[in-house]
């Protein structure tokens, strides 16, 4: 199928090619939760020039596309939201990468907690990419979309959050994690404050919508609505590479970060309420927003292997403690 081979293909390094016009859409193929991706055995240093490429394009001011205009927004946003997810369920399967590695008694277990703390912060960039939508859009296009689909439907539907979502509840560090689990949890619980807040910008009770959650509803739920998940955001199930879904995380960080490049993450065109809920104003949130752009490209460079986990500085200073 020419198609999917396109999906699955690596990005060129400047214009916009992310599906068939700029803020359209492609499927994103993934295997199913618990099976791992195939290994091609070929080596991946295309993915790492890839990965340069667009670093340095971004660096030089080369990512940009048709800025949209305020007639496009619904498009743009419904891309975001869609194209933010996408990054989100991968960014969930390499940070459960991480974690099943740390279980397991990962040698360099520092780099492995650093990697997963930078996928953590990607994961908050991308909540608050998807939450730019003016309220009005949101909730006259957004939100009822999902509902057509399902009266119930819900983010706890999906497959691949199951894995990670221990992380995010954010009480103990994870299993085999010795340096560095204060920084991954307060990474983590950043995250948390920033889906609350969101949450509480666009949906009217989002807020409490979120805190009231049961635990683990996960594990009741049947595999129907994994599927009606799936369906909705455009994903497919199968046996994929690494290289496949590697290509796919680099297709769409270089859409982001092209579109925020164009358009900024609140496009000037948009008509935006005042309302900025506190959680949102802290400075480690407003440091994630304004880095956006930065943040989720050194995700990908993190998981083509391109670049090496920051935060140099803190595994110093919890050695020594
Ligand atoms: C990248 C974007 C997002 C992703 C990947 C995401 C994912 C999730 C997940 C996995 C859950 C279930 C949490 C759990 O089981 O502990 C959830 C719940 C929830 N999310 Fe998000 N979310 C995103 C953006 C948003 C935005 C923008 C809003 C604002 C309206 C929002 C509002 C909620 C609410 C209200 C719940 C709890 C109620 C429910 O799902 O039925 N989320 N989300």
């Amino acid at each position: 199928m020419k198609g999917a081979v396109v999906a699955l293909a690596l990005p060129g390094a400047r214009e916009w090619d992310f599906g068939d016009y700029p803020y359209g859409l492609e499927p994103l193929t993934l295997p199913v939760p618990g099976n791992d991706w195939l290994s091609d055995g070929t080596a991946d240093t295309d993915l790492v020039d890839c990965y340069a490429g667009l670093a340095d394009a971004l660096r030089t001011g080369g990512l940009r596309t048709e800025p949209a205009a305020a007639d496009d927004l619904e498009k743009l946003f419904w891309f975001r939201w869609i194209a933010g997810h996408h990054i989100s369920f991968v960014i969930w399967r390499l940070l459960a990468g991480c974690l099943a590695r740390l279980a397991e008694g990962d040698r360099d277990r520092w780099t492995t907690t650093a990697a997963a703390i930078e996928y953590v912060r990607a994961y908050s960039a991308m909540l608050i990419y998807t939450a730019s939508s003016t309220q009005r859009i949101y909730n006259a296009v957004i939100r009822p979309s999902m509902y057509r689909l399902h009266s119930t439907f819900s983010g706890t539907w999906s497959a691949d959050y199951p894995a990670v979502r221990s992380l995010f509840r954010a009480r103990r560090a994870p299993k085999g994690v010795t340096v560095g689990g204060d920084a991954l949890l307060r990474e983590a619980r950043l995250s948390h404050q920033i889906h609350l807040g969101v949450a509480s910008k666009l949906v009217v009770d989002g807020r409490s919508l979120l805190q009231h959650l049961v635990d683990n509803p996960a594990a009741h739920q049947p595999r129907m609505w994994e599927t009606v998940f799936d369906c909705y955001f455009l994903t497919a199930r199968a046996p994929v590479t690494g290289h496949e879904v590697l290509s796919q995380f680099l297709r769409r960080c270089k859409a982001v970060v092209t579109d925020l490049a164009t358009n900024g993450l609140y496009p000037a065109v948009a008509d935006y309420d005042d309302f900025v809920p506190e959680e949102l104003r802290t400075p480690d949130v407003l440091a994630c927003e304004r880095d956006l752009s930065d943040v989720v490209l050194r995700a990908a460079g993190l998981a083509v292997g391109a670049v090496r986990p920051a935060g140099r500085n803190e595994r110093e200073t919890e050695a020594v403690n």
